[in-house]
This record gives structure tokens, C-alpha cells and sequence, in this order.
């Protein structure tokens, strides 16, 4: 057992921090006002080959693992979490859909495009009525000569706004529960696809999450991913590696809040000494960073597993149900840490603490990762 990263991996990790620092932490600030996500910023990660980590070279991947991935997204994450999210939606539940279950072809028409060509992608899972309930979606996909017609609506689908390339989920059957859901890949653009608005949001405010309509969008039967009836499935099997990236964001948020309050801790005087020379401020700040150590172990756990190709899925939920706890916590330690200042805008530890609460919610809330966690245990 080796829990060192390997001097490639380190330099990796150095120059997914430094692009974050010198490319997204600037804009950080300013894109949690507007609620915008940058768009140069988005071609830059693309550019940069940060959209593309864990996939094969063949088919426009950077051909590193999933480790390599989470450190990405928890160096993105510690400047700006909607950043975080924007790639780890696009990386593990976009494009690992159509890299798991798409033929030679559709690989080549949509992922490539994905990884290399600076196309992004979104995942249509969630509806309104269909959230931890994955199984009770009501879209339907009705084949009709070489097509399928979908009609239905999706919510708080990641990336819509800007995303080519939208992987979504329908009933094929509705009398066959989670065996009558079938996924399709549907290309902006096509008639019938409307993407709404991004809903307004208490964190992650950057980030792009919209409502998506599908009116009688008709595809081609070679735009279904894996078989009829594979859907639900594929959807689980994305999430799995989705919340690899999730619990990767939450180390990154809380290692961010953190660090941005030791650096406020060591100017700060009060009662005449810097309060990091308090054991107060010390024995909270040693607490914190055993947290998110032992977060960072899970998630770098999860993804080992992954990239060796054993089954990993209760590993990703407990990585995420743990790190999700430990980033709201040590984000809410930090803005205390901080005092009044810590509550207000001009510095990031109250944004990092809106953003911690989506991680517990998003690709499966604590209690859909318990229910896989005891799922697994065999017991029950
Ligand atoms: N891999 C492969 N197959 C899986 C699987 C997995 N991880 N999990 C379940 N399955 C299979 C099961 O083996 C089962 O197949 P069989 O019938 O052949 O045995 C089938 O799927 C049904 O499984 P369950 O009975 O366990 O399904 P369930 O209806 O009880 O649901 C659940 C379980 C864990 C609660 C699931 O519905 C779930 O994960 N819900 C949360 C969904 C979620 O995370 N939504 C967020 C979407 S994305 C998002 O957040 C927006 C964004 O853009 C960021």
C-alpha cells in the first residue's frame, strides 16, 4: 500500500494548481457575483486538456486515471467550486456514459469531439419529480420507424447552457420500472430542445444548471447509448464515477477555506498577539486539516479502485457522503475563524461555505450514498 503520489502525479497536481490559481481563482470572486461562468475560462480548460484526464489518448483523452482527475478537480475546486463541478459534470457523467456504453462510432461522432475539439457535455438525469427517486422518471422515448421521439422535462441539468452535446435519460418502457429507461445522446441544436434559464442557486452560483425541455425531439435509434432498457444502469454507473468527483470538489472547497483562513489568521492581531499564536486558532486549524486529509484518503481510494478496475461504487459514496460532511464543516469553522470579515464578500470563505451545501445534495444526496453504502454491506 502506497499512499504517495508518484513524482509524475505530483507534477500534475502542481500544474492543476497553478492554472488554478493563476487562471480561476482571479475570477472567482467575479463569477459568483454575475452568476457567469467564464467562457474563455471554459476553452482554456479544454484548451489545457483539463476537460479530458481520465480517457484514453486514442480517442482524444489525456490517458491518465481517475486520480490524476481528482486532483484536478480538487485544485479547480479549492479557487472555485462552480469551476469544479463544470468539469467533473462534463468528465464523469457526460463523457463516461458515451466512453462506457457508446459503439466505435458513436465514440468517434461524440466523445472525441468531447475530449479534443473543446465541445462540452451535460447529463439530463434528474426531473421534478424524479431526484434521489432516479427510477421514477416520467420522459418517455417512443420509437417511431428509425427514430425515437422524446418528450419530458429535465432540471437542474449541469452545464445546459453551453453544453454541444446533451446525454439524457427517457422511458423506452414505462411498465419495465428501471428496466424501461433507456439513454440517449441528443446534439444541441436539435429541434425541440429548449434549455431554460439557470436557476438561481445559493452556491455554486457560477456554474450553469438549467431546466431542459424536450418536445417531440426526434433522434435517430443510432443516438441510444447501450441497449433499450440499459439507461438506468448507465445512469449509476456514471454516478459512481461522478461522485469521485464530487468528494474531489469537497476536499478542494474545504482545503481552500481553510488555507484562505490561516493566511487571514496570520495577519490578524487581536488582544494584542496574532491570533494564530492562540491554541484556539491552532487546535481548530489542526482539526480541519485531519478532516480533509482523511477525505482526500477516501477520494484518492475510490479512484485507485477505479483505475484498477474493481468495483468501487460504495468507495465513491462513502468518499462523497465523508467529504461532503467535511466541507461544510470546515467551511463553517473557517468563516468563524474569520469573524466578521469571514462573513462578508470581500473574501472567498463565504462563498466556499454556500458552495459546500450543494455537494451534500448533488449526484446523490448523504442519504441516497448511505443507502448505496449499506447496499453494499450485505447485511441488510
Ligand atoms: N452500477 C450498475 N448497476 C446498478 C448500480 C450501479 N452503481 N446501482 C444500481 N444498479 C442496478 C441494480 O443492480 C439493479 O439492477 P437489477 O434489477 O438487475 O438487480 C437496478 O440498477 C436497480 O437498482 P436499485 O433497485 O438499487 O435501484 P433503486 O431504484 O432502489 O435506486 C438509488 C437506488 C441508489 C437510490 C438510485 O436511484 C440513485 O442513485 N439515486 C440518486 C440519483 C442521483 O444521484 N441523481 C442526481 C443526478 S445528476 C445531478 O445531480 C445533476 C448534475 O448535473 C450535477
Amino acid at each position: 500500500m502506497d499512499f504517495e503520489l508518484t513524482n509524475e502525479q505530483t507534477q500534475q497536481r502542481d500544474m492543476y494548481r497553478r492554472f488554478a490559481e493563476e487562471e480561476v481563482k482571479p475570477l472567482a470572486a467575479e463569477m459568483d457575483e454575475s452568476e457567469k461562468l467564464n467562457m474563455e475560462l471554459v476553452g482554456k480548460l479544454h484548451k489545457q486538456g483539463l476537460m479530458s484526464i481520465p480517457y484514453p489518448a486514442g480517442i482524444g483523452g489525456a490517458g491518465e486515471g481517475y486520480l490524476s482527475y481528482a486532483l484536478c478537480v480538487e485544485e479547480l475546486s479549492a479557487a472555485d467550486a462552480s469551476t469544479g463541478i463544470t468539469v467533473s459534470v462534463h468528465t464523469s457523467l457526460a463523457c463516461s456514459c458515451i466512453d462506457g456504453f457508446g459503439t466505435p462510432e458513436q465514440r468517434e461522432k461524440w466523445l472525441r469531439p468531447l475530449l479534443s475539439d473543446g465541445k462540452t457535455g451535460c447529463f439530463g438525469l434528474t426531473e421534478p419529480n424524479a431526484g434521489s427517486d432516479a427510477s421514477g422518471q416520467k420522459t418517455s422515448a417512443v420509437i417511431d420507424g428509425d427514430s425515437y421521439v422524446i418528450n419530458g422535462a429535465k432540471i437542474f441539468t449541469t452545464n445546459a447552457e453551453f453544453a454541444d452535446t446533451f446525454v439524457v435519460f427517457a422511458m423506452t418502457d414505462k411498465s419495465q420500472g428501471t428496466k424501461g429507461i433507456s439513454a440517449f445522446v441528443v446534439d444541441k441544436g436539435t429541434p425541440g430542445l429548449t434549455v431554460g434559464k439557470s436557476i438561481k442557486r445559493m452556491g455554486i452560483r457560477a456554474a450553469s444548471n438549467c431546466e431542459v425541455a424536450y418536445d417531440n425531439v426526434r433522434v435517430p435509434v443510432e443516438n441510444r447509448l447501450g441497449k433499450e432498457g440499459e439507461g438506468f444502469k448507465i445512469a449509476m454507473k456514471a454516478l459512481d464515477a461522478g461522485r469521485i468527483g464530487v468528494a474531489a470538489q469537497c476536499v478542494g472547497i474545504a482545503q481552500g477555506a481553510l488555507n484562505e483562513a490561516l493566511k487571514y489568521a496570520k495577519e490578524r492581531e487581536q488582544f494584542g498577539k496574532r491570533i494564530t499564536s492562540f491554541q484556539n486558532t491552532q487546535f481548530a486549524a489542526a482539526d480541519m486539516q485531519t478532516l480533509i486529509d482523511a477525505a482526500r484518503l477516501m477520494t484518492w481510494r475510490a479512484a485507485v479502485a477505479k483505475d484498477s478496475g474493481q468495483n468501487y461504487s460504495a468507495m465513491a459514496a462513502m468518499a462523497k457522503l465523508y467529504a461532503s460532511k467535511v466541507a461544510n464543516d470546515v467551511t463553517r469553522v473557517a468563516v468563524q475563524m474569520m469573524g466578521g470579515y469571514g462573513y462578508t464578500r470581500e473574501y472567498p470563505v463565504e462563498r466556499m461555505h454556500r458552495d459546500a451545501k450543494i455537494t451534500e445534495i448533488y449526484e446523490g444526496t448523504s442519504e441516497v450514498m448511505k443507502m448505496v453504502i449499506a447496499g453494499s454491506m450485505k447485511v441488510f
